[in-house]
């Protein structure tokens, strides 16, 4: 999820690079860089880890020449740790005459840099988009022709990617390609511009062009030209950008929580592309830290986390279980970290964490690995401090999660922890593969069920606008849906600064029913009417007891669930899925309900009042 932009025309690149990417700095902030192409027709590059003001720092110190032609990248790492080498531009071919910036993950990097090896290239940096730099360069080197060799390699590269390049010999073009990630072209008065949105130039045009999946983009100041990747030409339709500027800094939504909600479908398609093999094998390939054997070996898997995270390890244990028969424990770190747990050589702990450091969950691994543990870590964030210091990574592909209140990161840590339940699975021998199968492609079918869900949150964002008075809101549920039920709790806690609490369903009548008067609202996340446990109807039960005591029941159901409506005085239903793989979308109903409440109460959904998005203190 990085932020791109592209220009040619009349004005001062570096001054619309630097304004783009001050715009797009949202969606990534590991490091920033720019490539021009000078007067005289020399290409120079400046990168630097860091946020953007590190790169002005070093263009300060290194200025760069006057040009009208320019390609700027603000990265959110994938492959290789935020450093100035793995910063983008990168530069192609053995003369480096090409710059290349690139959004997204090329699935088969590995197959194409082995063969760039082969043939001699010399790499400075870890990144998948440098063996797209030098495959153009090279390839253009024999064809002669910079959009052809461009087209022939784009075709070649598998995954999701928004590339454009820049060649010196040819300092009035600027060449896009996109495919599975956003490309947008601005259009001006002798200028055009590129973005990975529209915040890249709203300053300078309103006047745009979605590219399409598949498509090439050939860019002057006073043309553009639009072709598929086998080169038919391609008709654009052009639209106009109603964002005003402050709005693109979010991507043109409301607050990056919002954003960042809506960013959800694809958070987890990216964790897991390139993980689910059509066999319904599952290819970690960060974790060769962890061999056959250690994963034999493992005997209980202990998952520490804190907030947010710590629920996704809580779902993570069912799904975990399950599929590999592996005992698993979730522990809150600062909890686990000094209550002299028992650990050993064959404990493997599973730490989550979104920002990487959270230091209750750094000091918990640092703890465990002296006794022996191995420690696979749960990370949103390339190079940070838990997965350095971790014996294998799992990266969860969200992008960068702005907003304090966490959501498209725990939706990827819960991804990232079926992935690891049916990696252990298949490790160990214990479902059979064609249950494997089946359960990776009902995976698969999951970002589309959290589209389908985002797409009817209206009726709940009606309830919580009503509900803006509310003192207490309780939250229920059982098996898959109890972490769902503590999360939704968590969220309205850290956003509307009310009291919530989840509870086990089951746990009611041991005390919290207590609690329950008239017009008590209470959310209950209901399971599947086809759960092969019964729970339905155990859950069903527990909404008439609480209806008994007045309570205003807020059900969270399955779609096709005919009795839930006849308790409930709202429900919000989501699409029949894998009920294992449920929590992913009856999250995203409790998730809008905190925000839109907050909203209604006029407070920062952003930044909410005592939190931080990183809780890098004990
Ligand atoms: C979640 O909305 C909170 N911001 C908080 O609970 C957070 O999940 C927790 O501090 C863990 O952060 P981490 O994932 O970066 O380790």
């Amino acid at each position: 999820m990085c932020g791109i932009i592209g220009y040619v025309g009349p004005k001062s690149t570096l001054d619309v690079l630097l304004g783009g990417l001050r715009r797009l700095e949202y969606r990534g902030y590991d490091s920033a860089g720019v490539s021009v192409i000078s007067a005289g027709g020399n290409l120079e590059t400046r990168k630097k880890a860091g946020k953007l003001d590190n790169l002005v720092s070093e263009i300060t110190s290194h200025p760069l020449p006057e040009s009208h032609i320019g390609i700027g990248h603000t990265r959110w790492a994938t492959h290789g740790a935020p450093t100035d080498g793995n910063a983008h531009p990168h530069l192609g071919g053995p003369t480096s005459k090409l710059s290349l910036i690139h959004n997204g993950i090329i699935e088969n990097f590995g197959a194409l840099k082995a063969e760039l090896l082969a043939a001699g290239t010399k790499f400075a940096s870890e990144t998948d988009s440098e063996v797209a730099a030098h495959l153009i360069a090279a390839e253009f080197e024999k064809t002669g022709d910079l959009p052809k060799a461009f087209a022939n390699v784009v075709n070649r590269l598998h995954g999701a990617f928004t590339i454009l390049v820049i060649h010196e010999s040819q300092p009035d073009v600027v060449l896009a390609a996109r495919r599975n990630a956003p490309l947008v072209i601005g259009l001006g008065d002798g200028e055009n511009f590129l973005g990975s949105d529209v915040a890249a130039f709203v300053e300078h045009t309103d006047r745009a062009i979605s590219v399409g999946q598949d498509e090439i983009v050939i860019l002057r100041a006073g043309s553009v030209e639009v072709r598929t990747f086998d080169g038919a030409p391609v008709t654009p339709t052009e639209f106009k950008v109603d964002w005003d500027a402050s709005a693109a800094s979010k991507g043109g939504w409301s607050s990056f929580m919002a954003k960042e909600i809506a960013d959800q479908p694809q958070a987890v398609a990216d964790t897991l592309m390139g993980r689910l093999e059509s066999d319904g094998s599952v290819v970690l390939q960060e974790i060769d830290g962890l061999s056959a054997e250690d994963i034999k070996n493992i005997d209980r898997i202990i998952m520490v986390a804190c907030g947010t995270a710590s629920y996704a390890c809580d779902v993570a244990k069912y799904a975990i279980e399950k599929f590999s028969r592996i005992p698993v424990q979730v522990e809150l770190s600062h909890e686990f970290r000094y209550r002299d747990p028992i650990v050993t050589e064959r404990t493997l702990i599973v730490a989550v964490s979104q920002s990487g450091e959270t230091m209750d969950t750094l000091m918990a691994t640092r703890y465990a690995k002296e006794q022996g543990a191995k420690v696979l870590a749960i990370c949103n964030t390339q190079g940070a401090t838990l997965a350095r210091e971790s014996d294998a990574v799992i990266y969860t592909h969200a992008g960068p999660e702005v907003a304090v209140a966490s959501t498209k990161a725990l939706v990827a840590q819960i991804t990232a922890g079926y992935l690891l339940a049916l990696f252990l699975g298949a490790g160990r021998g214990a479902t059979a593969q064609a249950e494997l199968r089946r359960l990776g492609q009902e995976l698969l079918k999951m970002p589309a069920n959290v589209t389908h869900v985002l797409e009817r949150l209206e009726p709940i964002r009606e309830l919580a606008k009503k509900m803006a008075d509310a003192k207490s809101v309780l939250f229920l549920g059982r098996n898959v849906g109890f972490p769902v039920a503590m999360e939704g709790a968590l969220k309205l806690k850290e956003l509307a600064y009310i009291h919530a609490e989840g509870f086990a369903a089951g746990e009611l009548k041991h005390g919290p029913i207590a609690l329950i008067e008239e017009g008590q609202p209470v959310f209950v996340i209901v399971p599947s009417p086809d759960d092969v446990d019964s729970l339905h109807p155990k859950v069903i039960s527990n909404i008439q007891e609480i209806r008994a005591r007045g309570a205003k029941v807020i059900a969270i159901a399955e779609e096709g669930d005919a009795e839930v409506g006849n308790y409930a005085e709202h429900v919000t239903y989501v699409p029949k899925c894998e009920n294992i793989f449920s929590s992913i979308l009856t999250v995203i109903p409790l998730q809008c309900f905190a925000l839109e409440l907050s909203t209604a109460k006029g407070l920062d959904v952003d930044q909410p009042r005592n939190l931080a998005k990183s809780v890098t203190v004990e």
